[in-house]
């Protein structure tokens, strides 16, 4: 759990000092004040990602050349940790002040699941926004998975450069290969679990939520149809050639899609609204579900919920609380101070312009 929190320059905070309960945190302020910015400070502490931005810099208070965050995290009193960020042109990450080279030794300290109203887009976005949710989930779970996704992409990166230039130099294209094929076999390994485990959470909690029979199903579709290295290997030798054409690298996880079915219909496609938001509800609470599995994560684990309850009739609030409640701390935002009994023992803060102000009601 985050116990501390001290931010200079991110978003629309110049500079914040804050403590915050073990338990339950409520964020109250008018449109526009940062209440969301606040619980992307604390996600991006935790995973090194934002919940609704790929753009780093976007956070960078708008004229500053840098943003840093420090945090003092806690994992129920078994330890405690200072977690810090400093990101200008380059990331430099700290923990207890001694510098961490690898983001994936640096995650996983705080937990982190954000439900934003934006989850729907996981439902009927585009593919990169399932592929980032999952990517996500794994992650946290499985800092071998980050490993290879960053060394993938890395490798990606640099041969589709290469790709683009005039006339690539083959040797230098192959060379790239041999550890996207090996990281590319890894990633689509972990998927394909990964799928099968959240397809499997989601169908216990529609059972229990919705109480009849609703059929759900994800089919996580590998674009590159192999799961084994040599066989990436071998597709890498067909393709190259198309691939100079197309400039472009063609295949790979950086093209997988996961297809999300109710009741057999495909949901980008087929579902309602109100579908598309009940399952990216649901499918988050199973995100988190599968987090809390051993209880060293539960005390590590840090829940942020934006804006997503006022919508919920009351059954539906109910299973929300009672699933997010297994998670040792809460934030939560308002744009007044909740009346609702559930809110009765949170610390209540202010937001406006920035500014934080701690609230005693
Ligand atoms: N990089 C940035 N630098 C400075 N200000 C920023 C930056 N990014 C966003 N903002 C400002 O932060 C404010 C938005 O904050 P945030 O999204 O946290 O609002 P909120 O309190 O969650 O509001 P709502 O209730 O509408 O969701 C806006 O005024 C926006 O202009
Ligand atoms: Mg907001």
């Amino acid at each position: 759990m985050i116990k501390k929190l001290f931010m200079r320059d991110f978003r629309n905070f110049s500079e914040v000092s804050l403590s915050f309960s073990d338990k339950l945190n409520v964020l109250t302020g008018e449109n526009g004040q940062g209440k969301t910015n606040l619980l992307e400070a604390i996600f991006f502490t935790g995973m090194l990602r934002s919940f609704r931005t790929s753009r780093v810099a976007d956070m960078k208070k708008i004229g500053s050349q840098s943003f840093y965050i420090s945090c003092e995290a806690d994992s129920d009193g078994k330890w405690t940790k200072k977690l810090e960020i400093e990101y200008g042109e380059l990331r430099k990450l700290k923990i207890d002040s001694s510098i961490v080279k690898k983001a994936s030794e640096f995650i996983r300290n705080l937990m982190t699941v954000a439900f934003s109203p934006d989850d729907i887009a996981i439902v009927n976005g585009n593919s990169r926004i399932r592929r980032r949710f999952i990517d996500i989930c794994i992650s946290m779970e499985s800092p071998s998975y980050m490993s290879a996704l960053l060394e993938y992409s890395e490798a990606l990166l640099s041969r589709n450069r290469l790709l683009r230039s005039v006339s690539p130099d083959i040797k230098i294209l192959r060379a790239f290969e041999p550890v996207m094929a090996e990281k590319a076999s890894v990633i689509s390994k972990y998927r394909l679990d990964y799928s099968e485990l959240l397809k499997k959470e989601m169908q216990k909690i529609l059972c229990d939520y919705m109480r009849d029979e609703t059929d759900f199903d994800i089919r996580y579709r590998n674009s590159s149809g192999t799961f084994s290295k040599d066989e990436y290997m071998n597709k890498f030798e067909k393709e190259r050639n198309k691939d100079i054409l197309r400039k472009m690298t063609s295949f790979g996880p950086q093209t997988d899609e996961f297809d999300f079915f109710l009741n057999s219909k495909l949901l980008r496609c087929f579902g309602s609204t109100g579908q598309c938001r009940f399952i990216s509800l649901c499918l988050k609470m199973a995100e988190l579900n599968l987090l809390l599995k051993t209880e060293e994560n539960i005390k590590k684990a840090v829940v942020l919920v934006d804006d997503v309850t006022g919508e919920l009739d009351s059954r539906a609030r109910d299973y929300f609380f009672k699933v997010i409640n297994r998670a040792g701390q809460t934030f939560f935002t308002f744009t007044s101070v909740p009346t609702d009994k559930y809110f009765k023992e949170a610390s209540i803060y202010k937001i406006n312009s920035g500014r934080v102000a701690s609230l005693y009601v």
